[in-house]
């Protein structure tokens, strides 16, 4: 069952290496963010680039670079650490994307607000 401000999905349906895309009610707001894989641990992020605000994939669920290395801004090219959410390159290097909560609930994974 899933709780006001929070979203679940099958920890298997998320294999190592991959993103999915997600919905949080948080503080009365309708927010986007998502989820990654990284080498089988699971962190999410709200889907917005500290630069300029946009949501980082131009093609939808598309947040990886070619490598699986670095999360990449669609807009000007930002790349960002997925398990720190740090920027390391780009217009916005030094900044953090806003990290949401991440916990395992037996077969699922649960993301809630970051302002629970
Ligand atoms: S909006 Fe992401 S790098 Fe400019």
């Amino acid at each position: 069952m899933t709780a006001p401000g929070e979203w679940r999905c099958r920890a298997a349906d998320l294999g190592p290496g991959t993103t999915a895309k997600l919905r949080l009610m948080c503080g009365g707001r309708d927010l986007e963010g998502f989820l990654v894989n990284h080498e089988g641990v699971y962190h999410a992020y709200v889907n917005r680039c500290p630069h300029v605000g946009t949501p980082l994939d131009l093609w939808p669920n598309e947040f990886l670079s070619e490598d699986g290395r670095v999360f990449v801004c669609s807009t000007h090219g930002a790349l960002f650490e997925p398990d720190t959410g740090h920027c390391v390159a780009g217009p916005c290097a030094g900044d953090e994307l806003t990290r949401l909560v991440v916990r395992h609930d037996g077969d699922d994974v649960v993301v809630s607000c970051h302002t629970a």
